[in-house]
């Protein structure tokens, strides 16, 4: 593979709710260790294209690749089997269990014979497993067997957006985050920020929703707007500056 074969590449992406045309002709990549920031304004189409991106939803027209590999999403599941993770805003972690439990759900590693065959989930090895992803990530978060229910929003979220980088870090992989930070003070948002810088040194691809423009302008190597439904820039960021940006945002400067 080239190293400038796409981790994920969208080409000719048309997807209609009913009469509502929420994509029209989209192009879209991003490469491994890429961090794209997906701007536009309320209504513009991006958690929409994140959705065609995790197999949520399927386009009408248009062809999706991963590794250079063309590919059909039928639910999030075939996306996530190739590597590719969706961090929602609800988060979806389970309150009452620990953030190790969190982090290997659905991937818990069983006791030794004989506990195996009857479920025995290795609760120690879970929280070594954890512990050693996280500080890969260089993830410092309160002591594995905290409940989720007693962590805060910023917490959590960092437990979220690290489960999503656990599951796709052996493999390289695409997470997609939808507005990561919206709910997050300034402390919890740096955190986070820390947090995708970390995962895209590793060698995954980040597609970043945001309505938080210094945030995309701190983190973001390209950033792509779309503007209901089309795709009106596309440009690395050094080649740009915030003032286009929100140009092309609210539509008074002309797509590229
Ligand atoms: N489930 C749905 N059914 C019908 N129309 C929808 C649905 N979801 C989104 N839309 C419409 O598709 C368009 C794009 O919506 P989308 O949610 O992708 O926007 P967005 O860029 O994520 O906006 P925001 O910044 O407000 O989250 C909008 O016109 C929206 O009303
Ligand atoms: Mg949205």
């Amino acid at each position: 593979m080239s190293q400038t074969t796409p981790a994920l590449k969208l080409s000719n992406i048309e997807l209609h709710y009913g009469y509502v045309r929420a994509l029209d002709g989209v192009d879209f990549h991003v490469q491994p260790g890429e961090i794209v920031g997906l701007l536009g304004d309320n209504g513009a189409g991006k958690s929409t294209l994140l959705k065609v991106m995790s197999g949520a939803h399927r386009p009408t027209h248009g062809t999706i690749e991963v590794n250079g590999q063309a590919t059909a999403f039928h639910t999030p599941k075939d996306a996530a089997a190739v590597g590719i993770q969706m961090v929602y805003q609800d988060l979806a972690l389970v309150e009452a269990q620990d953030i190790a439990t969190n982090l290997q759900l659905g991937r818990e590693p069983l006791r030794g014979f004989p506990f195996n065959i009857i479920g025995f989930v290795d609760h120690k090895a879970m929280q070594r497993t954890s512990a050693e992803q996280l500080s890969r990530l260089g993830v410092r978060t309160a002591p594995m067997n905290r409940p989720v229910e007693m962590l805060s929003g910023g917490q959590r979220q960092v437990v979220a957006i690290s489960r999503a980088a656990v599951r796709v870090m052996e493999s390289g992989g695409v997470i997609l985050l939808d507005e990561p930070t919206a709910a997050l003070g300034y402390e919890q948002t740096q955190l986070v920020e820390e947090l995708i810088v970390k995962m895209a040194q590793q060698g995954i691809a980040i597609v970043l929703v945001t309505h938080n423009l210094p945030l995309c302008y701190n983190l973001a190597h390209r950033i792509v707007v779309l503007n209901r439904g089309r795709k009106v820039a596309d440009i690395a960021k050094t080649e740009t500056d915030m003032d286009s940006v929100v140009g092309w945002i609210t539509g008074a400067k002309k797509a590229m």
